[in-house]
């Protein structure tokens, strides 16, 4: 199987889709090895899918796992839905439902000692605020792994990572979906969504305290600039400064409509420009180690002149990946290709990442 990811507005009839693709009930749209045709990429279109995974020559035989199980996954972001659709019409929250999410997605982390995450999954945007919380509780979980929390503060983690943005479901839809900049008033009632939220999460049955400040306390900055009371440094919770890293990141590497994504790399200059500003620097530093700047799949240009396609990635050596040479110095197409593991070779770098498209 392959893996290059396409953004929508460059997908072609032809082309074969590399990755199930997934809709708001985690029901398939179209599945891996479908060749696309223009029914399927309108209907693509009509679910505001902004980019798939296509099969790509360069890349055959590289595959891209998810750090999860794709069951896992789908549940967590149907079980997310459900429970702010629930508190949304004022109904229960199943937390046993909740508490096996969160179980499953911890257990099944801690037991890859190896992660280090890709290009996060594809999403249809209609399903955007489920996906985008189910991301930022695997990326909080891995992060608090890496900075050696215990089984009990990472199912914390999760589950506050996973209700973050709760407060949203009591928000007017008006402003959540608005596309244009929100006016000064749209903008404090949009402010409000942590406050919300901590009120949601304390009322719930088993959801403690800890769970509750994450969402408190998300938007915070470590210079005590953030909101909603201005904390600073480590008197906000250890955990909300993890959660605020990884929401940051999800939202700057998602695919949006009519707003390009960062790239891993680029997204992780702004974490590190705003270390100690925005962000606990420590924290930061434990996500880079988890990162891949260069995910699989990236085209990349090296120092030596040649191109190629990053396959392999090492956990806390986020600059140095394995690549494949695939065209010499003057661009002509090397056969066959030659692979070039960039921690052997010291003196050699990335200098350049192609756009995709
Ligand atoms: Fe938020």
């Amino acid at each position: 199987m392959i893996t290059k990811v396409l953004q929508l507005n460059h997908v072609r009839e032809g082309m074969k889709v590399a990755k199930s693709i997934y809709g708001p009930h985690g029901e398939i749209l179209l599945a891996a090895g479908v060749s696309l045709n223009s029914f399927y990429i309108k209907r693509l279109e009509e679910m505001e899918v902004a980019a798939i995974y296509i099969e790509d020559e360069a890349t055959e035989g590289i595959v891209i796992n998810d750090v999860i199980s794709e069951k896992t996954r789908i549940e967590a972001i149907k079980l997310t839905k459900e429970c702010m659709n629930n508190i949304k019409l004022q109904s229960s929250v199943d937390v046993a439902k909740v508490n096996q999410v969160i179980t499953d997605i911890v257990d099944e982390l801690l037991s890859n000692n190896n992660i280090i995450v890709q290009v996060l999954e594809i999403r249809a945007l209609n399903d955007h605020t489920f996906s985008h919380s189910v991301n930022v509780a695997v990326l909080s979980v891995i992060t608090g792994i890496a900075l050696g929390f215990d089984y009990k503060k990472l199912k914390d983690l999760a589950l506050g990572a996973l209700f973050h943005d709760i407060g949203k479901t009591l928000m007017p839809e008006s402003i959540l979906f608005k596309t244009e900049p929100l006016t000064q008033k749209e903008e404090e009632i949009w402010k409000k969504h942590p406050l919300l939220g901590f009120d949601i999460l304390r009322k719930l049955p088993t959801i403690n305290l800890t769970n509750a400040h994450i969402a408190l306390e998300h938007h915070e900055r470590y210079d005590g600039k953030g909101f909603p009371r201005g904390l600073s440094g480590n008197v906000i919770s250890e955990l909300a400064r993890v959660v605020t890293v990884c929401n940051q990141y999800d939202k700057m590497t998602t695919y949006q409509i009519g707003q390009p994504r960062m790239k891993p790399f680029q997204a992780i200059e702004v974490l590190i420009g705003n270390s100690g500003k925005f962000f606990d620097a420590d924290i930061v530093r434990a996500f880079l180690g988890i990162i891949a700047i260069f995910p699989i799949g990236s085209k990349v240009t090296l120092n030596i002149g040649v191109k190629g396609i990053v396959i392999e990635a090492y956990k806390n050596y986020p600059t140095r990946p394995k690549v494949r040479v695939l065209t010499d110095k003057n661009g002509e197409k090397i056969f066959p290709p030659y692979d070039i593991d960039l921690t052997d070779m010291p003196e050699i770098c990335i200098i350049k990442v192609e756009e995709e498209g």
